[in-house]
């Protein structure tokens, strides 16, 4: 498809980390946003597991697409509210796979590389998922139905998300920063998890370019390099240029247990084998998108 001025899409789960880059991107079409979390005024409302309602709200919209970003993310609140997060990332998104193919529309859906269980240390778009947590697999299933039951699916696969900024992103680089702004002149980080970094904005132009291509299937979409949780905060705090003020350890993620109780994959890391190989890779290499989504934290360290 084509995406002009006049082109119709609905955007579910906008209000996070990932919906601030992708309405952004798609800010020249005509844009339905919807959320549970009215953080913005151009949000209404949405609640993915509500079938009835989200029917009723997609087809009074008649959208060209539906882009869906609706999910629980936080591990940890999945396995504790294992409905919710279920019927939030599972039949959330059998409900607007549903309607999309109903409509006989595209649909996009986001997958994780978190559903892979870390057997070995890199992952191309054919590896075999072995989810291990309760949002690992309730994405799974999502990203299953898409690509069975809806004819027109886009499937990515994204890994550790970054972007958003201070008031929306709730991943590593946030809770990194958070840390610093609070004085911590040392910071522990695991070193023993192995992902790609994925800067949203990166992301979401690849979603643009992929709805455009018409080439419909499941990629893995993250940025180019590979690293540890260990050696994204060492980036970060020298992008900030504090590297002489704060210091960074290595920890092994059993100092985490308590906290980060969900199971993680040793590593999910992916690489963009299909993307590639059609000609449609827009991610950059994580460390030229850390500075410039550093830039962001940088400023308000500066106004504080
Ligand atoms: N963050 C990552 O590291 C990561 C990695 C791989 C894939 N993904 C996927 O990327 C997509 C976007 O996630 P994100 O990173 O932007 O996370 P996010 O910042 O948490 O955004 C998800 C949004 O969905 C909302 N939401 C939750 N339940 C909903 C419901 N029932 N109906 C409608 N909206 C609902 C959330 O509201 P609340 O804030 O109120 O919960 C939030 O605004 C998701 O599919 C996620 O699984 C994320």
């Amino acid at each position: 498809m084509v995406i002009t001025p006049s082109s119709r899409i609905y955007i579910a789960g906008c209000g996070g980390m990932l919906g601030d880059a992708v309405y952004k991107e798609f800010s020249d079409a005509h844009v339905k946003a919807t959320d549970i979390n009215l953080c913005e005024p151009w949000l209404s409302r949405g609640d993915v597991r509500d079938p009835r309602g989200m029917r009723e709200s997609i087809e009074a919209f008649k959208p060209d697409a539906i882009i869906n970003l609706a999910a629980h993310t936080d591990l940890e609140h999945c396995e504790r509210e294992q409905e919710d997060a279920w019927l939030t990332n599972a039949f959330g998104a059998e409900n607007l796979g549903s309607i999309a193919q109903g409509l006989g529309i595209p649909y996009v859906y986001i997958s994780t590389a978190g559903i892979f269980g870390g057997e070995k240390e890199f992952y191309n778009d054919f590896d075999a998922p072995n989810p291990l947590s309760i949002y690992a697999k309730s994405k799974y299933y999502g990203e299953q139905y898409a690509l069975r039951s809806v004819s027109k699916h886009y499937v990515f696969r994204a890994g550790w998300m970054m972007g958003g900024g201070p008031a929306k992103d709730k991943k590593f680089v946030n809770k990194i920063f958070k840390q610093i702004a609070a004085g911590r002149k040392t910071l522990e980080v695991v070193d023993d998890k192995l992902g790609t970094p994925t800067y949203t904005v990166d992301f979401a132009r690849g979603i643009r370019r992929l709805l455009e291509s018409g080439q419909y299937g499941l990629y893995n979409q993250v940025c180019g390099g590979s690293g540890s949780r260990y050696d994204v905060a060492v980036e970060f705090v020298r992008l900030l240029g504090l590297e002489r003020t704060v210091s960074v350890e290595r920890v092994s993620s059993e100092r985490f247990q308590r906290e980060y109780f969900a199971q993680r994959p040793a590593s999910e890391s992916l690489v963009n084998m299909k993307l590639n190989q059609r000609g449609l890779n827009v991610m950059r290499d994580w460390r030229e998108c850390l500075k410039d989504y550093a830039e962001t934290y940088r400023m308000v360290l500066e106004t504080a």
